[in-house]
């Protein structure tokens, strides 16, 4: 065994909020019937499960005797039809069906998306906070994340200010409205001059666009309503709660539709059938979906309305997604130690920020309401009861 050799992919960094859930599901089980449960805001998935109409598509489609194989590289041809023209519909974008790509997830997506625009060493940029996999991908990859810190100030965005002063400039930028961990949003012009700004500078664009479809007032924009050099990410995970099902999308620019079909065939093969024809019938449950939308608007209410008399008052501005990020450094600097103990003692998971902010991520954590209302009424009080006995 001596002197056999390991990727720099083995060395890549666990996903952290995974051990959160693990610890707070120990939690739960030790519980005594009777007793008040935890009350989950650690998890990043919606609760609420495929909409109706998309497994009874699934369903029907499997007694039919359906044989499921594969489908092309970039998917079931319909789907990426509907997808395209939600494009027309939603963004008043046209988008031709053959720039979209059907994927296994947003995850999916993202090393087809890093192996068709970038090479091992290029340097990506990406505002901190941000979603963990970016960079650990990149890293896994031989690429380079290039951090921004970014604060209350640009909402956690970056801006084309900071962009400018990059040197050297990377060969990518990725950015996330609304985004994860911070829930917060780019003005529609702000995206506009981003992207304005990646084009003449020769920058590779990736939006990820995965909360499309949850925000709460701001104006939703795609980047490839700005670019057409940008690379755009989506997902059926968050607004069509179907996290499990693994479907997700690019829309490609031209010069990338050919290198990512051949990636994909030779990666993927093709996302799950059977969740593609689910997916598509998810396109037309809009009622249940906008439901799903208006109690999470409500659940994000109440925490608005609750979280400071607890002692969380320098929250993010929540434009979207289903998140609360908290600068909680006047009670901690320490996020993993106060998060376990407010598990322990309030019975409130959240997740610590150092998962998403390695430089500052220990004096802020993150809040999920994507769990049911009623626990999200209830842990307001139960934070204050904590923290202001
Ligand atoms: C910002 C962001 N991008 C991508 C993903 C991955 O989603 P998917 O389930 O589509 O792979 C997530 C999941 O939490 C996310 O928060």
């Amino acid at each position: 065994m001596a002197g056999l050799k390991v990727g720099r992919g083995a060395h890549a960094p666990a996903f952290l909020v995974m051990d959160v859930i693990a610890a707070a599901n120990a939690r739960a089980a030790a519980i005594p019937p009777g007793e008040p449960g935890i009350l989950r805001m650690e998890v990043g998935q919606p609760g609420t499960g495929a909409p109706r109409g998309a497994a009874e598509a699934a369903i029907r489609a499997l007694r039919d005797g359906h044989p499921m194989g594969y489908t092309e590289a970039f998917g079931l041809r319909s789907l990426r039809e509907r997808i395209a023209a939600r494009y027309r519909d939603h963004y008043g974008a046209a988008i031709p069906a053959e720039r979209i790509a059907v994927t296994v997830g947003a995850s999916g997506a993202f090393p087809l998306a890093f192996l068709s625009a970038f090479d091992t060493g290029d340097r990506v940029a990406m505002a901190a906070p941000y979603y963990p996999p970016y960079a650990n991908i990149l890293t896994a990859l031989g690429m380079v994340p290039q951090l921004l810190p970014c604060d209350a100030s640009t909402r956690f965005q970056p801006t084309v200010a900071m962009l400018e002063a990059l040197d050297p400039r990377p060969a990518g930028l990725i950015v996330a409205s609304p985004c994860n961990p911070a829930g917060t949003m780019l003005a529609p012009d702000e995206l506009a001059a981003i992207a304005r700004w990646c084009e003449a500078k020769g920058v590779r664009l990736i939006s990820d666009e995965i909360y499309h479809g949850l925000s709460y007032g701001m104006a939703e924009e795609t980047a490839a309503a700005h670019s057409a050099s940008a690379i755009v990410v989506n997902s059926f995970s968050k607004y069509f709660s179907m996290t499990g099902w693994r479907v997700g999308w690019l829309v490609l620019p031209e010069d990338l539709v050919r290198p990512v079909e051949r990636l994909a065939q030779n990666l993927f093969i093709s996302a799950p059938h059977v969740a593609q024809v689910a997916a598509e019938a998810a396109m037309d449950c809009t009622e249940e979906l906008e439901a799903n939308r208006a109690a999470y608007r409500r659940s994000r209410d109440l925490l608005l309305a609750g979280l400071p008399a607890a002692g969380f008052d320098r929250i993010a501005a929540a434009d979207g997604a289903f998140y609360i990020w908290a600068d909680i450094g006047q009670l901690t600097n320490d996020s993993p130690a106060f998060c376990a103990r407010m598990l322990a003692e309030a019975g409130i998971a959240a997740t610590p920020g150092v998962d998403f902010d390695p430089g500052r991520g220990a004096r802020f954590l993150r809040f999920s309401y994507c769990g049911p209302e009623a626990d999200m009424a209830e842990a307001p009080e139960r934070l204050r009861r904590w923290l202001r006995p």
